[in-house]
């Protein structure tokens, strides 16, 4: 069955180590992760973006997907289904439907209305049972299409929004979505402590986990990062193995063709991709 977050977080921050929440677009992206989590006894996080759960058929298909696979393949390590950069309507929707856990990201609104939003919804969680993740400063790079600067989140800020009890806090730090450009300054840590310090006992969210070299992830773990999501390093390799098993002329042999087949290496990698992260992130044996 799916849990909330809430547990499996606070546990990583107080063991220091991050739980890794993987974006999920199908169903063998989600079965690797689901896999992978298992095999190396690691609690895991299904992130699901709106744009992603509209290509999946709608959020109730994502759910039932995933509750058949829970059941089914066997999974006993702790698993949340989470929505990724929700609005508040896409908030609503996936509670509805049957999530464990929402992000609502009204990190693009006036702290004011963010705050209203944010609170709302914390008390829609709340009595659900649901974890609730909020954002403060806006993440860069490329969401669902949308392409925004990185920003550094304000800390009084982020203690407002902490102050009100989400379950975890996302804080712009320089990071960004997709690939980091050949000038990308890396993550601002004096931003990250002065959040640490001011929100204290909130697990922080670390986003754009693609790309970010290993010792800035140990040390945001070190300073509260408790979850980090990744997306576009899954997709890359993904693409990757896909690509070379079409260059070498795989599907033209036998019945190569059989999407069983030719989805097989992309499956694999990020199989390989996704236990990389968990062993990176220090969740392996953790569940
Ligand atoms: O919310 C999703 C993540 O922040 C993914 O970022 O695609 O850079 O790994 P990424
Ligand atoms: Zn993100």
């Amino acid at each position: 069955v799916l849990v909330n977050a809430k547990e499996m977080l606070n546990k990583a921050m107080k063991e220091k180590y991050a739980v890794g929440h993987f974006n999920i677009n199908n169903l063998e992206w989600t079965k690797a992760i689901l896999l992978t989590a298992q095999e190396n006894n690691s609690p895991v996080i299904l992130g699901v973006s709106e744009g992603a759960g509209k290509y999946m058929g709608g959020y109730k298909t994502v759910v039932g997907m995933v509750n058949g696979l829970l059941e089914e393949l066997n999974i006993t390590v702790p698993v949340a289904l989470h929505l990724d950069h929700g609005s508040y309507e896409g908030a609503l929707k996936t509670i509805e439907a049957g999530f464990s856990s929402v992000m609502f990201d009204g990190s693009h609104y006036p702290i004011e209305e963010n705050i209203e939003k944010t609170k709302e919804l914390i008390k829609i969680t709340r009595e659900k049972g649901i974890s609730l993740e909020a954002e403060v400063g806006a993440i860069g790079g490329e969401e669902d299409g949308k392409i925004g600067e990185g920003e550094l989140a304000d800390p009084a800020e982020c203690k407002r929004i902490a102050d009100l009890g989400v379950t975890m806090l996302a804080a712009g730090i320089g990071n960004i979505h997709g690939k980091y450009p050949a000038n990308w300054k890396g993550l601002n840590f004096d931003v990250l402590a002065k959040i640490r310090k001011i929100t204290v006992d909130v697990p922080l969210v670390l986003h754009g986990g693609t790309g970010i070299p290993d010792d800035m992830v140990k040390k945001a773990i070190s300073l509260g990062v408790a979850k980090i999501n990744v997306n576009t390093e899954c997709q890359l390799v993904f693409a990757e193995a896909t690509r070379k098993y079409i260059e070498d002329g795989k599907d033209l042999v036998g019945k190569g063709y059989d999407p069983r087949k030719l989805l097989g290496p992309g499956f694999e990698a990020i199989k390989a991709k996704v236990k990389e992260k968990m062993v990176l992130f220090g969740s392996v044996n953790r569940a």
